[in-house]
């Protein structure tokens, strides 16, 4: 797969073609935080239904240390209450993204 990538990026750099979908993408962080972690996280403003056990990710995100390393490290750790989700990097990146869009 990476080396698939790591081709078609070299393809599409002589062509000179830029990639979006391969760059973090807050719009795409949303979508996933919605679907995915909005049933027990605040993860947008305005949202109401959450448990307040689940810190909103607008706290997540104001973190000073807050940035995708830190979150792929989080959702590595066990996860009480947390279904186990197998989001990749890019995921990851994107999410990322978007919760450090809400400080
Ligand atoms: C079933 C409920 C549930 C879902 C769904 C859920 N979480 Fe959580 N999450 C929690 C709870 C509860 C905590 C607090 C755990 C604790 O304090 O030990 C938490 C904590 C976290 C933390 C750690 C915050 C910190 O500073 O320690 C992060 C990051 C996080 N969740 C991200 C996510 C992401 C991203 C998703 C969606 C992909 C998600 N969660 C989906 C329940 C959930």
């Amino acid at each position: 797969m990476s080396q698939a990538f790591g081709s078609l990026a070299t393809a599409c750099f002589l062509l000179g073609i830029v990639m979006p979908s391969f760059a973090a993408d807050a719009v795409n962080g949303k979508d996933i935080a919605t679907r995915w972690c909005a049933s027990c996280h605040v993860v947008e403003r305005g949202q109401t239904s959450a448990t307040d056990q689940a810190p909103p990710f607008a706290s997540i995100g104001k973190a000073p240390e807050f940035d995708q390393n830190k979150l792929a490290f989080l959702l590595l750790m066990p996860h009480p209450n947390m279904p186990s989700l197998s989001l990749n990097r890019a995921e990851i990146a994107d999410l990322a993204d978007y919760i450090r869009s809400l400080r």
